[in-house]
């Protein structure tokens, strides 16, 4: 985690293809993890994740009761939702170590409350306002190379 970029995206649209570039970069066995407020715009980044996975963005949803959902596209992306996990929960416990250290990409909203996994990527949203968001992406000073 030794280099960052930080973009302001002025709506979701934007979001989603800041989401994209990063989609485009995955390989197998990356984790991505994601930080921001409710409503801070997580899910929507996941939706590029996916676009540039190839993966259909509507297929992506915010279902929280869902810890975990899969989608097949130029490799696997696993999408997990911490929101209902209480920092205490060990990750065996919930069951999504294969997805962690699996046959693809695991995206984790809520990933401070994931213990004891190293993430590839960190992508920080802030809100500044209603409309505009402030994401950061850090990551290995190679892999954010990648992205610019
Ligand atoms: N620039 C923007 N980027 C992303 N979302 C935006 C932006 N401007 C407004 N929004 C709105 O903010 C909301 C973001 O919702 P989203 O479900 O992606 O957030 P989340 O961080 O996943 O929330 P949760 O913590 O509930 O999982 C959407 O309603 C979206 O339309
Ligand atoms: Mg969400």
């Amino acid at each position: 985690m030794n280099k960052k970029f930080t973009v302001e995206t002025p709506n979701e649209r934007e979001t989603i293809n800041t989401g994209e570039r990063l989609g485009r970069i995955l390989r197998k066995g990356d984790i991505v993890c994601l930080y921001g407020n409710l409503g801070a715009g997580k899910t929507t980044f996941v939706k590029g994740i996916a676009r540039g996975l190839g993966i259909e963005e509507r297929e992506i949803t915010s279902a929280s009761f869902v810890i975990i959902a899969e989608h097949y596209g130029r490799i696997p992306l696993f999408h997990i939702d911490l929101y209902r996990v209480s920092g205490g929960d060990d990750v065996p416990d919930l069951g999504i170590e294969e997805y962690l250290d699996g046959e693809g990409v695991a995206v984790v909203e809520w990933a401070e409350r994931l213990t004891g996994w190293d993430c590839s990527f960190r992508v920080d949203i802030k809100f500044p306002d209603d409309v505009r968001r402030e994401i950061t992406i850090s990551g290995s000073k190679e892999r954010i190379e990648d992205l610019e």
